[in-house]
């Protein structure tokens, strides 16, 4: 069990869930977790460093002379890379391509998880990704997960501007051997296909209410 509160949102991409974790953060005073960011900086790295991303040992060589510091700015997640926060720059073309790679590699998962939970012992929390619920905290009670059509994703994408291919991402997400992304069984899943962030949040903020941990005015 984590000394605090984890609120695990989990998804595919361009679910809709970065929007969603921020907003309901906020709303309930949380820190703000973005897990997937923390996979895009190894991968940062790992191009940066002209590293193959396949290449798993040379990744995991690299990673045994890189300092990863995982830190709360402003109530939300930060991660920096040997003292360097990549910003933007996580959402690049090339970080897309190669990050599902990454993510599948056992000990960089080892890695981060343990991070992640380091957070669960500093601050109540809305954390975000892929396998909160199912892996990173199964013990939560307060899991959703947050899907839409692929159409849908597609087009958020492209109005963000963002060149991704999700479909790629999501074969690789759900197919990899450590921690894939799954439903968990006691998640409550939400399409946000056909509704706004707020919507999103509001349906998140009912389900809190029921299961007690916010006042029915909240
Ligand atoms: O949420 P995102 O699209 O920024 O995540 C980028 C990638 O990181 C995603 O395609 C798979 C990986 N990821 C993961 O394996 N586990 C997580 N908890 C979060 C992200």
């Amino acid at each position: 069990m984590s000394a605090h509160l984890v609120i695990a949102i989990d998804g595919p991409a361009a679910s809709g869930k970065s929007s969603v974790a921020r907003v309901l953060a906020r709303r309930l005073g949380y820190v703000y977790v973005n897990t997937g960011a923390m996979y895009r900086a190894v991968t940062w790295h790992v191009i940066g460093s002209h590293l193959d991303p396949s290449h798993s040992d040379a990744v995991l060589s690299l990673l045994e002379s890189t300092r990863i510091a995982c830190e709360i700015e402003a109530q939300e997640s930060v991660v920096r890379i040997n003292g360097v926060d990549p910003g933007a720059e996580l959402q690049g073309e090339q970080v897309n391509r190669a990050v599902s790679t990454i993510a599948t590699i056992p000990e960089v998962r080892r890695q981060l998880v343990a991070m992640q939970r380091a957070y669960g012992e500093k601050a109540d929390s809305v954390m975000e990704g892929r396998d909160i619920g199912s892996a990173v905290f199964p013990e939560t009670p307060y899991k959703f997960y947050i899907d839409a059509s692929p159409e849908v994703r597609a087009q958020r994408r492209a109005k963000q501007g963002l060149q991704d291919s999700i479909l790629q991402r999501d074969k690789v997400d759900t197919s990899r051997r450590m921690s894939p992304l799954v439903i968990a069984e006691d998640a409550h899943v939400i399409d946000s296909s056909h509704l706004t962030v707020d919507g999103v949040v509001g349906e998140i903020v009912g389900r809190l209410k029921l299961k007690g941990l916010l006042a029915a005015d909240f």
